[in-house]
């Protein structure tokens, strides 16, 4: 996804890396899920840049416990085993920390998920700012199991614990003039390396979506993953997740809520208005500007996938963009 980087050390493996290694590492990385954590650590230190000491990432997870695991709603399943959680809390894409997405998970280590706290704003009735844990007491949780397409063309499968959007919204009631709403990260560059390092992105990370689309019933404020509560990865404590949508809309890290009149900006369109629009809806049919969409690597087996139309969520959404 990224332009005009100064150094190529800062891009994206599959940006950078000529397809046949990638893949190569991609089959080596399907093999690990047979092989365990143990081998996968050892992989973390061949990349380890010097006097880093890697740890592994097992300890990045939390245990379930607390509210976790919570009851899956069986409505919301997909027909393909779940990704294997190591690797998908391996491989992220989160730029406040790193664009390496293999390092993630080690960068966000020291960051600090409590206290946080979330403030609804804007356009509504009853403006608030909540304690997250608060928040999450307050809301209908359950556990669903959703496809996530990325916009580079890997995908996983995902079981996100949460409540929807909807729940929150009508809590705070929008006014009539609510059209959209925006999301906002955190800005926190003494715990965040690459807000400090990557100057030349407009912090903080900021995302959006219509009235129609954060009413949806796909829409799904996260809390916790693989039955226990959000890795630092994943976006801990509060992430969106909307399926039908490539996965750069679903903001990690988030802030703020806002209810606004207008179409809100939004960090990839500011910054490749070219190859990332507002919409940014799950379409093979569409090619991004430099590859194809028609297709799509599941991470830990390395299979190739053909990509559906919204996802394949269109049942649920095609309504809304008619
Ligand atoms: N949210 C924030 N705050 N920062 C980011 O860099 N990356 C997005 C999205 N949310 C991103 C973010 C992208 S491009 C993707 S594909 C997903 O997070 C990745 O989520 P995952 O790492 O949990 O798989």
């Amino acid at each position: 996804m990224l332009i005009k980087l100064p150094q190529i050390s800062q891009l994206p493996e599959r940006l950078v890396t000529p397809e046949a290694v990638y893949m190569n590492r991609r089959k080596f990385l399907k093999s690990l899920g047979t092989l365990g954590i143990g081998a996968w650590a050892l992989v973390n230190g061949c990349n380890t840049s010097a006097g880093e000491q890697w740890t592994d990432v097992s300890q990045s997870i939390p245990k379930p416990g607390g509210i976790y695991p919570l009851a899956r709603n069986a409505k919301y399943t997909v027909d393909r085993p779940l990704t294997n959680e190591i690797i998908a809390a391996s491989y992220n894409n989160y730029y406040e920390f790193t664009t390496d997405k293999e390092r993630v998970w080690k960068l966000a280590e020291r960051f600090a998920t409590r206290p946080w706290q979330v403030e609804v704003a804007g356009e509504v009735a009853n403006p608030k700012t909540y304690d997250i844990d608060e928040l999450i007491k307050k809301m209908p949780l359950e556990e669903r199991v959703y496809r996530h397409r990325c916009v580079e063309a890997w995908s996983m499968i995902v079981p996100w614990s949460g409540f929807p959007l909807s729940a929150l919204i009508k809590e705070v009631e929008p006014t009539s003039h609510a059209k959209y709403l925006r999301m906002v990260s955190f800005y926190r560059p003494a715990q965040a390396a690459g807000q400090k390092t990557q100057t030349w992105y407009p912090w903080p990370y900021y995302e959006g979506l219509t009235m129609a689309e954060a009413m949806n019933e796909l829409t799904l404020m996260v809390t916790g993953v693989y039955g226990h509560e959000l890795p630092k990865q994943h976006g801990a404590p509060l992430r969106l997740a909307v399926p039908w949508k490539y996965g750069f809309k679903s903001i990690k890290g988030i802030v703020r809520i806002e209810f606004t009149r207008e179409q809100p900006k939004t960090f990839w369109n500011d910054l490749a208005p070219d190859e990332y629009d507002f919409r940014a809806n799950v379409n093979p049919k569409v090619p991004h500007p430099r590859w194809s969409q028609a297709r799509e690597r599941l991470i830990d087996t390395g299979e190739l996938i053909p990509t559906l139309l919204y996802n394949g969520y269109g049942e649920y959404v095609a309504g809304m963009y008619r």
